[in-house]
């Protein structure tokens, strides 16, 4: 079973989340999303609208998701990959190449996914102001 593990907020869930999600499935057969903590954006600098627990639920109700787990600080990430046995870390395009995620090749495939164009959380607030 190929295990796939991705990264992010997933505030004021929207299309390119979705599409993000998909992809990242269909590039093996289980897919384990961490999403980032209250306390966590509090470190930083950022509030998301739904709190941790709603976004974790929401994504539990999406087909593509088959787990949610915490991203509490930085440097998790190799624990996680070793935890979960996960085959590949997936970012979307704006993460590529960024030494964030670039040093856990060490330990499995990281591979970045094009975002969708025009759609983003931050771009939804601006419009709704
Ligand atoms: N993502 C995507 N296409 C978009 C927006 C996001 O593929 N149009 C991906 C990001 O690259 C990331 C994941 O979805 O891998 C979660 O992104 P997140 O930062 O939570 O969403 P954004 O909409 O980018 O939020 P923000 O505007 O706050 O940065």
């Amino acid at each position: 079973m190929k295990v796939i593990l991705t990264y992010g907020t997933f505030d004021i869930l929207h299309y390119g989340h979705i599409r993000l999600l998909k992809r990242a499935k269909d590039l093996g057969d289980y897919l384990i999303v961490a999403i980032s903590t209250d306390e966590f954006n509090d470190i930083k600098g950022k509030k998301s609208y739904y709190s941790y627990d709603v976004r974790k639920e929401m994504l539990e109700a999406i087909k593509y998701v088959d787990l949610v787990i915490p991203e509490e600080n930085w440097e998790q990430k190799p624990n996680d990959i070793k935890t979960h046995n996960i085959d590949v870390v997936v970012m979307g395009g704006d993460w590529a190449g960024s030494e964030r995620f670039e040093y856990l090749r060490e330990y499995c495939d990281v591979q970045y996914l094009d975002r969708t164009e025009g759609i983003s959380t931050t771009q939804i607030k601006e419009n709704l102001k």
